[in-house]
């Protein structure tokens, strides 16, 4: 089906737009009470992720609600450890939890490379309900956690400021470290393919906590995992001409590697400048990346902010979100007016 508004895909492709396409991280969640409403109705995060047509119904809720230019599937990074064979549970106020965690050669036996259609069919329904649903009106972005990321998580088994029982691994058994990302990173080719197959028109890799590791770490323990998906995903017939972008988090020493990936867009955060990130991201469209915290700002204040970004990234090959995922608590009305600014000042 032709889409109504490819902004985003012509951005990421580097075409010509007539003016900068928006959307923000995490605009399917808890700052509408429409979203709050389905949950609620749901019972719980996790039933909600699993229930494709509520799903669906919360991806949409941002295109009608917020006027974002994509929908970004409702569902979480944590999908993929639990089709491994790792289960998660999301505990109110902190956060998710793994019951088990994978720290030793012993315990990868009890994992499986992630059968997409078997293991993760409710998100892979979730996604064509919802193309159902949008019909045509904004692309729709599948996603998945950075191999590293999802490392963290599994191994540490909950969130952490610094994910110290995570890092430590990497240097004392590194040899599992590596076991373990190479089967995570087998499982998430498989579930992006079958993600674009679905209905995602373009796929992102969140790096949530790039930013944890040493350059060197960082050369070693992620990108070459973030790289095998991309070349993976590009080198697919059927799905190689998706776009895909890479988010990694606080990475801001990677940023020349990054650009050099088989990738369309990188994300930036806000502590990377936009006219130095240009010049070690060469040829690649960029994401971001005003800091969440500006929409806690007044309206006057977020216009001037977006303003500045703006005239910073330049009319072309600029996708605008902010940093990181938008923050709960935001009003909503911040997030119109963010929206609004960058499709009046960009025009
Ligand atoms: O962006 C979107 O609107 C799509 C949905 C989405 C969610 N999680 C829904 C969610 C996406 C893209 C994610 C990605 C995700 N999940 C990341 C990477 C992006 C990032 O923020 O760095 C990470 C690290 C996670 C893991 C995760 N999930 C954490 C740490 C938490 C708890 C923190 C929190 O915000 O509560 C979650 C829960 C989660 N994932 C919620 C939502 C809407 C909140 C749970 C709820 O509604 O009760």
């Amino acid at each position: 089906m032709k889409l109504q508004n490819d902004l985003v895909l012509r951005a990421a492709r580097g075409e010509a737009v007539e003016r900068t396409p928006v959307w923000l991280m995490r605009q399917a969640g808890r700052i509408l009470a429409e979203y709050r409403a389905v949950r609620e109705k749901a019972g719980s995060f996790i039933k909600l992720a699993t229930t494709p047509e509520l799903a669906a119904e919360v991806t949409v809720q941002p295109v009608d609600l917020l006027g974002v230019d994509a929908a970004i599937i409702f569902s979480d990074i944590l999908v993929v450890p639990e089709a491994m064979g790792l289960p998660y549970e999301m505990v109110e106020q902190r956060g998710p939890v793994f019951p088990r965690t994978v720290r030793t050669m012993a315990d990868l036996d009890s994992l499986h490379i992630a059968d997409a259609e078997q293991d993760l069919g409710y998100v892979l329904e979730a996604l064509r309900i919802t193309k159902q649903l949008l019909n045509g009106r904004v692309p729709l972005l599948g996603f998945a956690g950075a191999p590293f990321t999802i490392f963290c998580y599994m191994t540490e088994g909950k969130g952490s400021k610094t994910f110290s029982v995570a890092k430590k691994l990497l240097y004392t058994d590194p040899a599992f470290a590596h076991a373990l990302l190479q089967q995570i990173t087998d499982s998430t080719i498989a579930y992006l393919k079958a993600q674009v197959r679905a209905g995602a028109d373009l796929v992102q890799l969140f790096d949530s906590w790039a930013g944890i590791l040493s350059p060197e770490q960082y050369s070693t323990f992620s990108l070459p995992y973030i790289k095998q998906i991309c070349d993976a995903i590009k080198a697919d017939a059927e799905v190689g001409h998706t776009p895909v972008t890479v988010f990694a988090k606080g990475a801001f020493f990677a940023r020349e590697a990054i650009g050099q990936l088989n990738c369309d867009v990188v994300g930036l955060d806000w502590n990377m400048d936009i006219a130095e990130s240009r010049t070690l991201i060469p040829g690649k469209t960029l994401q971001g990346n005003l800091d969440p915290c500006v929409l806690y700002a007044t309206p006057d204040q977020i216009r001037a902010e977006v303003r500045q970004m703006l005239n910073a990234f330049g009319p072309q090959r600029h996708i605008a979100n902010l940093g990181h995922g938008v923050y709960p608590d935001t009003n909503p009305d911040h997030v119109r007016v963010f929206i609004d600014a960058v499709k009046e000042f960009s025009a």
